[in-house]
């Protein structure tokens, strides 16, 4: 029996098989393995607690019972020890951390070992989201960095990954715009700053359209003829949806961010009388002062609070379309599941439309895919509020990557000030970018956080630099000393691992395949950005205490396997969240 890549599944499946052999009932018995406390293993079954609770047994008998059934090629794997009142400890035996290093040596045996957990599994991820002719802040790039991490973490854990961006490119905000721009649109900053133009022209037009005022009017009438196909109007907004794109592609395209579809709202407009048909015809939706709507009576907020899926005036809404959007990715795209990463701030909406589309889906013969909102703070300022500029506007992201830039260009000119300019500059694009990117990553997503520039871009602490850093810092050891970074010699050669600090990183490599199955699982990318934190950190306290060229052969070569694979570990957790990699820094 080889150690598997999941431990913990491949110690469930034992742990399964074992139980009637020691008088457990197999049907009624959860392993419970979860990963330990260092101190006292790399693994823990907890299970045995509960089921001798049950069934009146001592525990610790139990355990012990079940350890002695376990096949011997498995406990050679392990040191085994029945602790507390019967939970069961599993530590990886020197020899067995030597054989995960050899086996799991490549990209593709870290992918394959950790696609098992979610196989047949057809998730849809919604990010990015902008709104046209709009700016984007700085929540739609919180949104489209977790997304992208999220993509890949999900398709490296096994499944198949659609990503769609959904914009929104529909609504009452363009009447106002088309009104204004009529009226007051300058070419030339059309031709230049075209998205700067049309946010000018969209707070112009909306400051001319007080309520009730005979401009508003005229603006709805702007609105209508849109809806209506009208040719100019069609020809206005799609100016403002290509100008749109082109400007969110710059930012995503250097954030690394890509998407299968982009479909926006505006593509699901003849795709909405269906969902009233439907929603009535279920007696699911109700008409309420002239507005269609939805309650959920289960609720205790939402049983008064409706949902309005078509408004008072016959418009469609927000509500109407993910309604639509979310039915065509089942229809269209098979979804097993879909993601909605979208600030917090709109937990009531995504709350509201899952509830409403279980209600539905429960009256026809399609599956409910697994909703989950992905939900994220909101980005604040060092005063406590949201980061604006300091006049009090949206920051311009460009102006913000440039910062991120610059600023990752001091560290690295700090750093390595005789390096060529044209280097230090690609590093610190790499550095920058990715500074900003894990500074999202590595909080806690539900949280607001503090931008702030000086945590973000520092070679201490948990951040982008230090751990790329740490990577480079490992690929300098195999350039210097002319060494294969596969190792494939040092692979055959090397002997157990023996010194703490090389059996702590060991274990600490071995633990991946549990880091990334818990962001993948919680959705949430900061468990991978701790984990690479703490590897790097084992990885140091290694290279600090154990010479890694010494002259004894077994001994090198263990820890150049050592080095190689904590290489490989850290790029690829780095790529999985969406960062890029340097071989210098
Ligand atoms: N455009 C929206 C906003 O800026 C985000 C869209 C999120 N996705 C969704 N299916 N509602 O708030």
């Amino acid at each position: 029996m080889h150690v598997s890549f999941n431990l913990a599944s491949q110690l469930d499946t034992a742990l399964k098989a074992a139980a009637p052999l020691a008088g457990i009932n197999a049907d009624l018995f959860k392993p419970e393995v979860r990963t330990a406390d260092p101190a006292h293993g790399d693994y823990q079954a907890n299970g045995i607690l509960g089921y001798a609770k049950q069934n009146k047994a001592n525990p610790r008998a139990l355990a012990t019972a079940l350890v002695t059934a376990l096949p011997s090629e498995l406990t050679a794997l392990f040191e085994i020890q029945v602790a507390g009142p019967g939970f069961i400890n599993f530590k990886l035996k020197p020899e067995s951390l030597l054989e995960w290093l050899r086996l799991y040596g490549s990209l593709k045996a870290l992918a394959l070992g950790a696609s098992e957990n979610r196989k047949g599994e057809r998730c849809v991820i919604d990010f990015g989201g902008p709104n046209t002719a709009k700016q984007m802040h700085v929540g739609h790039v919180r949104s489209a960095v977790i997304g992208q991490a999220l993509a890949r973490i999900l398709a490296f854990n096994g499944a198949t990954i659609v990503t769609d961006n959904h914009l929104g490119d529909w609504g009452t905000q363009f009447g106002k715009l088309i009104y204004a721009y009529k009226r007051w649109v300058n070419p030339q900053a059309m031709q230049n700053e075209p998205i700067e133009e049309l946010e000018r022209l969209y707070k112009l037009g909306s400051a001319a359209t007080p309520e009730n005022s005979a401009e508003l009017e005229e603006a709805r009438l702007e609105l209508v003829k849109l809806q209506n196909g009208d040719k100019e109007n069609v020809a206005l907004w799609k100016t403002f949806t290509d100008i749109s794109l082109v400007a969110f592609q710059k930012i995503y395209d250097q954030l690394g961010i890509s998407f299968d579809h982009t479909l926006g709202e505006s593509f699901y407009n003849d795709k909405l009388t269906p969902i009233y048909k439907e929603l009535i015809e279920h007696k699911i939706a109700e008409e309420s002062k002239g507005a269609l709507v939805v309650f959920h009576p289960e609720h205790p907020r939402f049983k008064t609070q409706p949902f309005i899926v078509r408004k008072s005036d016959g418009a469609a809404n927000y509500a109407t379309t993910d309604l639509a959007t979310l039915l065509y990715r089942v229809e269209t795209f098979q979804a097993t599941s879909i993601i909605y990463v979208v600030d917090k701030r709109q937990s009531d909406h995504f709350e509201q439309l899952f509830l409403t589309a279980k209600a539905w889906f429960s009256h026809t013969n399609r599956t409910l895919p697994v909703l989950n909102h992905v939900d994220f703070g909101t980005v604040l300022g060092e005063n406590g509020t949201p980061l604006k500029t300091r006049e009090g506007d949206n920051i311009k992201l460009q102006d913000l990557l440039n910062e991120a830039k610059q600023r990752a260009f001091s560290l690295v000119t700090l750093k390595s000030p005789d390096s060529p300019e044209i280097e230090r500059t690609e590093i610190a694009n790499v550095v920058g970018i990715g500074s900003v990117q894990y500074a999202d990553l590595s909080q806690n997503r539900s949280s607001d956080y503090v931008f702030s520039w000086d945590k973000m871009i520092s070679l201490e602490g948990n951040t982008a630099a230090y751990l790329l850093y740490a990577a480079a810092r490992i690929h300098s050891i195999f350039r210097k000393h002319s060494i294969p970074l596969d190792v494939l010699e040092a692979e055959k050669g090397a002997s157990a691992l023996e010194t703490p600090t090389e059996i702590t990183l060991a274990r600490k490599l071995v633990s991946f395949a549990d880091a990334v199955r818990l962001a993948g699982d919680t959705l949430r990318p900061h468990f991978l950005c701790l984990y690479l934190y703490e590897l790097a950190g084992s990885f140091s306290a290694f290279y600090t205490a154990d010479k890694v060229l010494v002259e004894d052969p077994a001994i090198r070569d263990r820890r150049l396997l050592l080095c190689s694979r904590t290489l490989l570990v850290l790029e690829t957790g780095l790529t999985l969240l969406g960062l890029r990699t340097l071989k210098r820094m």
